[in-house]
């Protein structure tokens, strides 16, 4: 199942040649003087999209000489997009801008330079009181700011099936592992296929940081990928060992599936719970599925687990006022508010008016406002992309071995490789 890099980068690398004429919305006539905007993402379909069309259909209007141009890559959490990014980026053929998350992973396109700094863009535009410091901080690398964040994702957030839940006697939110395994035994008792739905590599590291965040409280977790906690510890065994007892409970073709997949098990009535973002939300609205619960992971308490998207301007875009329309756009308190509304995630512009948005984010707003903020690392708040992989390798050979020590110790050896050096 599993392909090289240097094969996945040459077949893909082709494909992405053609992306913007394939996905694009009309025009892509190849012209080199086109006012095309490519936007390269992962949002391809469902919530992702409806989020994306809200901010395309502000940039239509305030940006009225350029034409978006849909470079999405379909695969959550950027499992192909990325890797036909680093191939265009490598031969030089960037899209006119492209989504990359802010912390760690923002840090590998500034480092490669592949970006440019818009710190005067940010003057221009007001953006330095517009967004939160500790945000800008994390999208600051020597005193420069790289990117523009689109919103603020909750990662840590459990999704249910109201009516599997209720059928079989359940009526109460979990608040600890050992509640949320009773409710999943229950769920197995009663005969439902899948208590707890999952699907592959990067969403399994999800579940298993909840977890973490659970066994280790959110300070040393966020220690796990500052150096300050050792990921040999006990208290790493313990997370591995109730993640595993979790693992039970899931369907058994979890490697195969994106987490469409498994949030389908959740709206077919076959599954009970599922940890995953909160794009869920806006997915679930999308695809009209309406009888849905959510909660904050069991033991997770204030725990904020926070990532966020941003779009960057490349090194060597073709128009860059093109892109810088756009990146203006992406920040600017409408295009928050059509995107936001949309997407399941939170402005991260910080005056935005709750009463506009959904229930789901009127709660994450006053949570965000008084929850502790942890990284994610799949999302790239946390770790670098090289750390992702290596995290993604060793969840997929647990999945299959359940082998506690070798995961610890590959979970170690990628921190020892990929982390912070003391
Ligand atoms: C995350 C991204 C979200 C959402 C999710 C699932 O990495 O930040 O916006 O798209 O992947 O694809």
């Amino acid at each position: 199942m599993r392909f090289s890099r240097r094969t996945a980068v040459a077949v893909i690398g082709a494909v992405a040649l053609l992306a913007p004429a394939a996905c694009g919305s009309g025009g892509g006539g190849g012209g080199s003087s086109s006012k095309n905007v490519e936007v390269f993402t992962w949002w391809a379909d469902g919530g992702e999209k409806a989020g994306l069309d809200g901010l395309v259909s502000v940039f239509d209007t305030a940006c009225s000489g350029y034409k978006f141009v849909n470079g999405a890559v379909a695969g959550g959490a950027g499992s192909n997009a990325k890797q036909v990014l680093a191939s265009r980026l490598q031969q030089n053929q960037p899209p006119d801008t492209f989504q990359a998350h802010a912390g760690a992973e923002l840090s590998d396109y500034i480092n490669a330079g592949q970006v440019e700094d818009l710190s005067s863009e940010y003057q221009e535009w007001g953006l330095n009181s517009a967004f939160p410091k500790g945000l800008l901080d994390n999208i600051t690398v020597g005193g420069k700011i790289y990117s523009v964040p689109a919103n603020i994702h909750r990662a840590n957030v459990v999704w249910s099936n109201k009516k599997v839940l209720s059928d079989a006697g359940i009526t109460k939110d979990p608040t600890t592992m050992a509640e949320f395994v009773a409710d999943l035994d229950t769920l197995k008792a009663k005969g439902v296929a899948t208590p707890l739905a999952l699907g592959k590599d990067w969403t399994q590291e999800m579940l298993f940081e909840a977890v973490l965040i659970s066994d280790l409280g959110a300070d040393a977790f966020t220690g796990l990928w500052n150096g300050k906690t050792d990921w040999k510890s006990a208290p790493v065994t313990q997370g591995i060992n109730d993640y595993k007892k979790l693992l039970s409970y899931t369907n058994k073709d979890r490697d195969t599936f994106d987490w469409t997949d498994a949030e389908k098990l959740i709206m077919d009535g076959k599954a009970g719970f599922q940890l995953m973002g909160d794009w869920e939300a806006a997915d679930l609205d999308a695809k009209g599925f309406k009888d849905y619960g959510y909660f904050v992971f069991p033991g997770n308490a204030t725990a904020y687990q926070w990532l966020a998207d941003s779009f960057v301007l490349p090194k060597g875009a073709k128009d860059a006022d093109g892109t810088k329309c756009w990146l203006k756009t992406v920040g600017s308190a409408d295009g928050q508010k059509a995107f936001n509304t949309k997407k399941g995630s939170i402005p991260a512009r910080t005056d935005a008016n709750p009463a506009d948005y959904p229930t789901y984010q009127q709660a994450a707003m006053a949570d965000w406002k008084a929850d502790t903020a942890v990284p994610s690392c799949p999302h790239g708040s946390a770790c670098s992309q090289g750390w992702q992989g290596a995290v993604n390798s060793a969840q997929g050979k647990f999945s299959t071995d359940g082998n506690v020590a070798a995961l610890q110790s590959a979970l170690a050896a990628a921190a020892a490789q990929y982390g912070p050096k003391s």
